[in-house]
């Protein structure tokens, strides 16, 4: 019991030595090692799924998904999120991890899966997530702003360009439209 306790903090230690002499490349440009990344993503989904759990979903007139949802999504996500038919940008194509592009997804048409897709996206929409560049939009968009962007979002699961076009508007201008 004794030599297996020396043997396990000796083990502790070399790691430890390892990391401070900087073994671990921090480097955006090199992924994680395999172990790493589905430690982060099996803490990630589990941090999420229970944070989002006891949300409950509002009332949202289809408007206002279409117009404050769309519009905030267009103007504060498509750099990193891309969107139908827009090329990747300078930011998102050097991010890691990378954000994922949503109308890449399968629509959801399940209700109760709708239902938890929905608050696992407001909760990451006003939570961020830490170390990836995914800010927390709660710190500068009241609630029901967010859970307009994360109806949005859902919507965009299959987006076509065309469909996607239909509910933006031209207008880019986003400096004084802060709620
Ligand atoms: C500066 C880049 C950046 C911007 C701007 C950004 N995001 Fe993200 N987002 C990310 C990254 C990177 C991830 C992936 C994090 C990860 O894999 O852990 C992410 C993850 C997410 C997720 C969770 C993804 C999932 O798998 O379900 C959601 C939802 C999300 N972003 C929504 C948004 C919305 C909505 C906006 C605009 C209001 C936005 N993001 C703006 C970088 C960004």
């Amino acid at each position: 019991m004794k030599s297996f306790i020396i043997l396990s903090a000796a083990a502790v230690l070399v790691v430890v030595f390892a990391l401070g002499s900087g073994v671990y490349n921090m480097g955006a440009s090199e992924k994680h090692w395999a172990i790493t990344e589905k430690a982060i993503t099996w803490v990630r989904e589990s941090s999420i799924k229970a944070h989002a759990k006891n949300l409950v979903v509002p009332t949202i007139d289809e408007t206002e998904i279409a117009t404050t949802g769309a519009y905030h999504y267009d103007s504060m996500c498509i750099i990193c999120h891309l969107a139908p038919g827009l090329e990747p940008t300078e930011l998102s194509i050097g991010l890691y991890p990378q954000p994922p592009e949503f109308y890449e997804r399968a629509p959801v048409t399940d209700m109760e899966e709708k239902l938890n897709q929905t608050k696992k996206y407001f909760w990451v929409i006003k939570n961020g997530i830490k170390m990836t560049g995914m800010p927390a939009w709660g710190a500068t968009h009241d609630d029901e702003s967010i859970w307009a962007i994360a109806k949005f979002v859902l919507k965009l699961h299959g987006m076509t360009p065309e469909q996607y076009g239909a509910f933006i508007v031209t207008d880019h201008g986003h400096g004084d439209h802060h709620q």
